[in-house]
């Protein structure tokens, strides 16, 4: 089928507004549509859902939630009821703008009252993946030195809060709490709580959200964002997710990514849509199914999850009605042509690239429902960015040269600091104007960009990034393992699957109840998603003369590639 001979909706924002606002889109237009643009003053979690709870759409429903348990809606109103309550238990226990308030659950509507609650009296939110194992847990509470913790009895236990001095609360959400030390009971507190909250106000500069995420050195940093953001969730939930007042959408992303909260929480709410979240696990039956019980119109999801939908088959498919389906898209990792071809057999539709990352907050780079796509591409700049190629200078190349894919510094959604690293923060960015984002690509004449990868050893793993830092550091904790070292392996599913080299302290010798204990170790010790799939022995690793691991050269090894230049290697 031709991607012209297409059917569905191009969208409202329309091929001619794109091309006169490209480059130079005014983000104060954006500004005037919200009730801050005058006084200053703003909440975001106030423009997601108070503005709506005091409109027309008061008694539409804002959260659709289904597990395998549970099956509840909310209308803006009651969200707007719950969140409140949330803020005022907050504020009664001292929370205050700009404390760190995290959440360490899966995904449950008390999430989400939890998330908007905290968002009201003026605090910022940290969200946790559910998959974290004690020190992946550890780390990012006392890096950001979180205040209140918001957690499930079940997690409790990888939560080490004798070892974290400046954590003052942690909520349990759950049956038959029992009050007592630091433990309060969320449910009993949350039901007793006025309904009623005053909202804080904030200035568009103060601290809305802190994601961790992972370079390739060192710790997890903390990426925080600020309110203003919303100026750029909401614009792109109307440019590039085409959301409008009749759509039920669902983004698939878990919150614990940034994914889950700009498109999870934010973008969707801004525009007043009826939001789907899905709890537990992936399984193409029951995503579909999802699809078909709540007549899912604007779907975004990542390249794994398209990938292993796609290896389900063709005829599962046609089990389901999922004709409501008008947009798709995607984000996390390149989407392979293949898959978009697949997306217009089997749904009529496309598949839209979108590309951004945390730091950057939102989309940057999109397919939009108005423009043809190239399959493999990852779309073109939003009106109001500049998008560039950059060498290592922070030099623009021209067309087809591959560099450094950067954005001209200054976006609403930009990351505002990294938390208790302004050094770091500060090396993002190239001649003060230029925002690196560690990916190479290069642009054709189109303007259309092209990813090629990463600059540097951040692995790509089922659309989750993990570095290998992390990871090494959690393997040398073993006491089998002397040196490790961990690079992506190409994968036709996941996009990288984690490898791990490993050299054997004396005494130990390799054998597969050995690999698989270090897996479980490094499962149990930091999250599921970062214990290495495969595991391969080695007398020795390479490393530098300072005694660094040289990935380029593991990752050499692993493809049979040309290991270059070895100049800075050890003996
Ligand atoms: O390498 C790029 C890849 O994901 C990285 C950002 O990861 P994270 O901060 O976890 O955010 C993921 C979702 C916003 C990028 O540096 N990436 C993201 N989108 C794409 C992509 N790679 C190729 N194509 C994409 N569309």
């Amino acid at each position: 089928m031709k991607i012209k001979s297409l059917s569905v909706s191009k969208g409202d924002f329309n091929l001619q507004d794109y091309n006169q606002m490209y480059g130079s889109f005014d983000w104060t237009e954006v500004e005037k549509e919200f009730s801050w643009f005058e006084t200053g003053k703003v909440n975001v979690a106030y423009e997601a859902i108070d503005r709506h709870a005091d409109s027309f759409r008061k008694n539409k429903v804002a959260l659709y939630y289904q597990d395998a348990s549970r099956n509840e809606k909310y209308t803006f109103k009651e969200m707007k009821e719950r969140s409140n309550q949330v803020a005022n238990v907050l504020k009664e226990i001292g929370v205050e703008k700009g404390d760190r308030v995290f959440i360490f659950m899966p995904r449950s509507p008390e999430l989400y009252f939890a998330a908007l609650g905290t968002i009201k009296v003026g605090a910022i939110v940290g969200p946790l993946f559910e998959a974290f194992m004690q020190a992946a847990v550890k780390d990012r509470l006392e890096d950001s030195g979180a205040k209140v913790l918001i957690t499930t009895p079940d997690l409790l236990q990888r939560v080490p809060f004798e070892e974290l001095p400046r954590l003052q609360h942690i909520f349990l959400v759950g049956e038959n709490i029992q009050e007592e030390g630091i433990y309060l009971d969320f449910n009993r507190r949350i039901q007793q709580a006025g309904k009623k909250f005053d909202i804080e106000w904030v200035d568009r500069q103060d601290g809305l959200i802190l994601h961790y995420t992972s370079g390739s050195t060192g710790k997890p940093k903390g990426v925080l964002h600020v309110h203003n953001a919303m100026l750029q969730h909401y614009q792109t939930a109307k440019w590039v997710l085409d959301l409008k007042e009749d759509d039920i959408y669902w983004c698939t992303a878990d919150p614990g990514w940034v994914t889950g909260t700009s498109y999870g929480i934010f973008g969707p709410w801004l525009m007043g849509a009826s939001n789907v979240i899905i709890g537990g696990r992936f399984s193409p039956e029951s995503w579909y199914q999802a699809i078909e019980d709540y007549g899912v119109t604007v779907w975004y999801s990542a390249p794994t999850a398209f990938r292993m939908l796609m290896s389900a088959g063709d005829e599962l498919i046609k089990r389901y009605d999922l004709s409501t389906l008008r947009h798709m898209a995607s984000v996390g990792e390149p989407l392979n042509p293949e898959v978009v071809h697949w997306g217009i057999k089997v749904f009529n539709n496309r598949i839209h690239d979108t590309w951004w990352m945390t730091e950057t907050g939102a989309q940057l780079i999109c397919n939009y429902p108005c423009m043809e796509i190239k399959p493999g591409s990852m779309g073109k700049p939003l009106p109001g960015i500049v998008a560039a190629i950059v060498d290592n200078n922070g030099d623009v190349l021209p067309p087809y040269r591959m560099g450094n894919l950067a954005i001209r510094k200054g976006w609403p959604s930009m990351m505002s600091e990294i938390w208790n690293n302004h050094e770091k923060y500060e090396s993002c960015f190239l001649k003060d104007e230029w925002y690196v984002s560690g990916d190479s690509a290069y642009m054709d004449e189109d303007g259309y960009f092209w990813f090629q990868g990463r600059v540097d050893d951040v692995i790509m793993t089922s659309g989750e990034r993990v570095g290998p830092f992390e990871v090494e550091s959690k393997l040398v904790e073993h006491t089998a393992v002397a040196e490790a070292g961990v690079i992506g392996k190409p994968d036709p599913v996941r996009g990288e699957i984690i490898k791990a080299f490993i050299a054997l302290r004396e005494g130990y010798t390799a054998s597969d109840e050995l690999i698989e204990e270090i897996r479980q170790f490094v499962k149990k010790g930091l999250a599921a998603h970062a214990a290495p799939r495969e595991i391969e022995f080695r007398d020795k690793l390479p490393k530098t003369r300072s005694g660094k691991i040289m990935r380029r050269v593991l990752k050499a090894w692993e493809l049979n590639l040309p290991v270059g230049d070895l100049s800075t290697m050890e003996d």
